[in-house]
């Protein structure tokens, strides 16, 4: 095929943000633009597949500086658990981007002037609020909450006000546009739910968009007046024009813009379907194909995700298992755009029985049958008609279904039109009883054409694996002596009487070893484990322990800090004498609810000025969801007793 008349394939994954440990969820994304790269390379498809990480903004200011570090420092030590990650899940991503690159700066600047010029981009001044974990702005009717904030209906975090001066981008004039756009692109977004969630809130009508920050450093500034830094979510966007080259290499830039799919999880929608193709259109960029917006990996039926301390680390399974069986397990269990509830058991219920039984066992016994009756030899001994040609058969309607359903994104039913296949191929093997025929000295012929069908259906399906099972795939590849690289064959040559016969098959190990859930759990156990907030613990010693000097004492007043929603100003008698402290718990206790409460009190903490007020020590309290809540005694207990 002559390099200029294959077609294009750009796929994106969304940039991650940089502080998160990944998770199962963004492997999730990851693994499907993988599989989708792989299958459109082996199609002879000109591919590029762009990953990468999201560093600039608040969150990531914020998170630096609470390690004392700079932000740069702080991305650059972050960013490697990412890129180790993609490696160990052999993530085969053309470029890895980074908005901190001067590259994407560069860029993000450039096209913020051009819109600035062209009068898309104003200044004004922005009131409203923030979510900093979600870097976005509240829609405005988000209620207040009583104790007067709001919660950001994403994430369920408070917000902060922000009130600063601001560049905005003239959303609301791209309404008509996209709605035109939607119209007659009707698969612009995936799956069609989420077209119709998209066109659907763009009707009701878009506001224009507050895209600077004054009082955030750690972004890019905006050429012409660096006060103002780049809102994240435009910094971000925009690095699935840096990262093949806007601005910087041109050519490849041309040959890829505009993306074929940007694969994106259905949090981020509204940012990727409506922003996007807005931004892109005022800058006179040609849009993109598709917008794939997949479900959630949940656990315990709640998105996974680092705030709500539920994510699971695949390092354990890949440690375990190797990579493979985790791509399967994640493309095989739900379709694109639904939602799959992750669990041990699950994954090792769906890899013990399809991997080890079904195709573990298939490639195992053949091979080595091949092996013990022929010594190794591949050979169709009997090719005239003799009534089996259902294997070939169903191998070239399998390959026909698979290239449509990959071609669709549908990998769960790419998988599934394997697996029958696979279970075809068992059921010939046990119908057949190869193990029957090599004791009789006649059926030889026959025994030969039975283990050749198998041998070259065990070759197709490795093939049509590979997108998703690259090592395993090569590996089989490999056992039955082929010598040419499996990539090396294009699906379009990919036939069922193509196997080697010439070569002998190669030693083979068990590729999918079974594991027991016992077994699994033991090993889990077995990891160090890290708290909620993937904080490391920290031992403290005995004598350490003994410095806190901790009493029972009884609140005698209570009263709220003016001005404030949360702080209470208490007088607590501690036995010895009478202290004044400020708890942040008005939001839990009102005044009367805490007067004659006992509680306990670290009273050798140094104090502190918070407010004006001396505090003089400090209430315990479990914190739930940053609320307070104090302990309680199940006998009275006098004040001043020394708690232990
Ligand atoms: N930085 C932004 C994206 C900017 S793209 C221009 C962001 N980053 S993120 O790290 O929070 O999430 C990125 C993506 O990770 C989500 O859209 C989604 O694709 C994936 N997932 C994160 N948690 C997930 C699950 N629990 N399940 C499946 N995927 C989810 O948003």
């Amino acid at each position: 095929m002559a390099e200029s008349s294959k077609p294009i394939f750009y796929v994106t994954t969304p940039i991650y943000y940089v502080n998160d440990v990944p998770h199962i969820g963004h492997a999730y994304t990851t693994i499907i633009a993988d599989a989708l790269a792989r299958f459109k390379r082996l199609s002879g498809e000109d591919v590029f597949f762009l990953t990468g990480t999201d560093e600039h903004g608040q969150k990531v200011e914020k998170a630096a500086t609470e390690r004392g570090l700079k932000p740069l420092e702080h991305v650059d030590q972050m960013v490697v658990r990412f890129k180790d990650l993609w490696k160990a899940l052999n993530i085969s991503y053309d470029f890895f981007i980074r908005t901190t690159q001067p590259i994407h700066e560069k860029g993000v600047q450039k096209i913020f002037k051009k819109l600035k010029d062209k009068g898309d981009i104003y200044k004004g001044t922005y009131k409203g609020w923030y979510c900093v974990s979600d870097e976005n702005f509240l829609a405005e009717d988000v209620p207040l909450e009583e104790e007067g904030y709001k919660i950001c209906p994403d994430c369920g975090k408070k917000a902060n006000v922000v009130s600063e001066e601001c560049y905005f981008f003239k959303l609301s004039a791209y309404q008509k546009p996209l709605l035109e756009f939607y119209a007659k692109n009707p698969t612009f977004v995936r799956p069609q739910s989420r077209m119709n969630e998209v066109t659907s809130f763009c009707r009701q009508g878009l506001k224009d968009l507050s895209i600077t920050r004054t009082t955030v450093k750690w972004g890019i500034p905006v050429s012409d007046d660096p006060e103002h830094t780049i809102y994240v979510w435009f910094d971000a966007l925009h690095n699935y024009l840096t990262g093949i080259g806007y601005d910087w290499n041109m050519e490849r830039y041309k040959k890829f813009w505009p993306a074929t799919i940007h694969l994106i999880g259905k949090d981020i929608l509204r940012f990727h379907a409506i922003f996007w193709p807005a931004f892109l259109m005022a800058a006179g960029f040609p849009l993109p194909q598709t917008v794939y917006g997949h479900g959630w990996w949940l656990k315990d039926e709640t998105k996974m995700s680092k705030s709500k301390g539920n994510v699971l680390d695949p390092n354990l399974i890949l440690k375990t298992f190797g990579a493979d069986p985790l791509r399967y397990f994640l493309l095989r269990e739900i379709p694109i755009g639904l939602d799959g509830n992750f669990s041990h058991e699950g994954f090792l219920h769906r890899v013990n029985s399809d991997l080890a039984n079904d195709l573990g066992n298939l490639i195992h016994r053949t091979l080595t049958m091949i092996q013990s009756y022929f010594k190794g030899k591949i050979e169709e001994m009997d090719n005239e008609e003799s009534g089996d040609r259902e294997l070939r058969l169903a191998f070239e309607g399998l390959k026909e279904k698979a290239f449509v359903l990959y071609n669709e994104y549908a990998l769960n039913k790419a998988l599934e039109e394997i697996w029958v296949y696979i279970n075809l191929v068992n059921k010939y093997l046990a119908d057949n009883e190869p193990w029957k025929l090599a004791r009789d000295k006649t059926k030889r012929k026959r025994l030969g054409r039975i283990l050749y069908q198998a041998a070259a259906a065990i070759r197709g399906i490795s093939y049509l694996l590979f997108p998703i099972m690259p090592e395993s795939s090569e590996k089989i590849w490999g056992f039955l002596g082929e010598e040419k690289g499996l990539t090396e064959e294009f699906f379009s040559e990919l036939k069922f009487e193509n196997l080697n016969q010439e070569h002998k098959i190669k030693e083979h190990k068990p590729l999918f070893p079974r594991v027991s859930l016992k077994d699994f759990l033991k090993e889990e156990a077995a990891q160090p484990h890290q708290d909620k907030r993937e904080e490391k613990m920290e031992y403290i010693s005995f004598d350490e322990f003994k410095k806190m000097d901790l009493r029972v004492g009884e609140v005698i007043k209570a009263e709220k800090v003016e001005g404030t929603d949360k702080l209470l100003k208490l007088e607590v008698d501690i036995g010895t004498e009478k202290r004044t402290m400020v708890a942040g718990m008005a939001d839990v206790y009102s005044p009367e609810d805490l007067i004659g409460k006992k509680v306990i009190v670290i009273v050798n903490l140094k104090p502190a000025l918070i407010r004006g007020i001396e505090s003089q020590g400090m209430l315990l309290a479990a914190e739930v969801e940053e609320k307070a809540f104090l302990p309680s005694f199940d006998r009275d207990i006098p004040s001043g007793t020394k708690v232990r």
